[in-house]
């Protein structure tokens, strides 16, 4: 007798599409986020605050923040571009100018609470089918912001490219660094070792070579990252639902060298809650929104399902556990 097959039991959260442009999905969600328009919550354990607010609007900001100064903004905007070919609210193509317009104003806005010496990174992107907008209209347009300067044009690569057989694959994911007054950069190592000698300088008399100059054997990022793992659906850190999660460990990276322990780091796009976790981990505060409810609730949800089981995320379980209870 051929035996019979367990019925496969299918999991909700594996289906779990992108929730911001799912109108059902969106509706059973929304029941059960506890943050609505204008709402802050604060965290009782460590002071983060994770918020329903608008990166245009200065007053969203301020109050945000009171009296305090952040030493460190990681953002992480809409790039302008169609992912998936899905548009939604909070993720449309606009006009170029449209787009530099609301760049503008939340760049205005993080800079009404950076501290004297702090650093601002912007992931942004650059669309090779429209004339790399809007990344050469923003870096452009960020020169009239005389308080900022420009430090580094950082790339990471991805591992999955798309575009592969009439076209260079794309693999990069661009960030910006800019700092205001003079902050402290720490050192960073990767887990590369280095293998290439060479470099030979004379030091006090004696021929040297460059690993036994060096501080460290293994190499710095460089402003090319190739080190770092793109999200997928069986990391730990994958938060189903979320459709432009960052690496945790690029947050990390950028967390430990531009800020300092009990520091508060901003980021006003937070998403699946990337900067939050990435800030619990190395003892900073975090100050994050997202101007949809359901991406602050999952963002929430992250922090408290970290502290409970110590992951960074749910791989392939949903952080909305109660849709598969019917
Ligand atoms: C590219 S995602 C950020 C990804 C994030 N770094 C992560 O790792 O999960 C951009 C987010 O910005 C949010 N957003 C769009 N317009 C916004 C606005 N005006 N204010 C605040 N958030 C906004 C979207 O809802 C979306 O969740």
């Amino acid at each position: 007798m051929p035996l019979k097959k367990p019925k496969q039991k299918i999991n909700f959260s594996e289906q779990l599409k992108r929730l911001d442009s799912n109108p059902e999905l969106r509706k059973s969600i929304l029941k059960f986020c506890r943050l609505k328009k204008g709402d802050v919550w604060i965290d009782p354990v460590k002071g983060h605050k994770i918020g329903v607010l608008d990166a245009v609007k200065k007053d969203d900001i301020q109050n945000l923040f009171e009296d305090r100064k952040t030493t460190l903004v990681i953002n992480d905007p809409p790039y302008n571009v169609i992912v998936g070919n899905l548009n939604s609210k909070a993720l449309s193509k606009i006009k170029t100018k449209n787009y530099i317009n609301f760049s503008q104003k939340w760049i205005s806005n993080a800079l009404e609470v950076m501290g004297e010496n702090s650093s601002l990174y912007v992931w942004m992107g650059a669309d090779q089918n429209d004339g790399f907008q809007p990344f050469a209209e923003f870096i452009i347009s960020m020169r009239e912001y005389t308080e900022l300067k420009s430090r580094s044009l950082i790339t990471m690569r991805n591992q999955r490219g798309y575009g592969t057989q009439k076209n260079w694959m794309a693999v990069r994911q661009e960030l910006l660094y800019y700092i205001k007054g003079n902050p402290n950069f720490n050192v960073l190592y990767t887990d590369i070792p280095k293998l290439l000698r060479g470099y030979y300088k004379n030091v006090n008399g004696k021929r040297t070579e460059n690993i036994e100059r060096s501080r460290s054997n293994n190499i710095r990022p460089g402003n090319v990252w190739v080190d770092i793992q793109q999200v997928f659906y069986r990391m730990e850190e994958n938060v189903p639902g979320a459709y432009a999660q960052k690496p945790l460990k690029s947050i990390e990276r950028i967390i430990l060298s531009s800020s300092e322990k009990n520091d508060v780091v901003l980021d006003m796009f937070a998403h699946s809650g990337t900067t939050l976790i990435a800030s619990e981990k190395t003892d900073r505060t975090c100050y994050c929104f997202d101007i949809d409810p359901i991406f602050a609730e999952m963002t929430i949800r992250r922090l408290e399902h970290y502290r409970k089981t110590g992951k960074s995320g749910w791989q392939w379980n949903s952080p909305f556990p109660e849709l598969d209870k019917k």
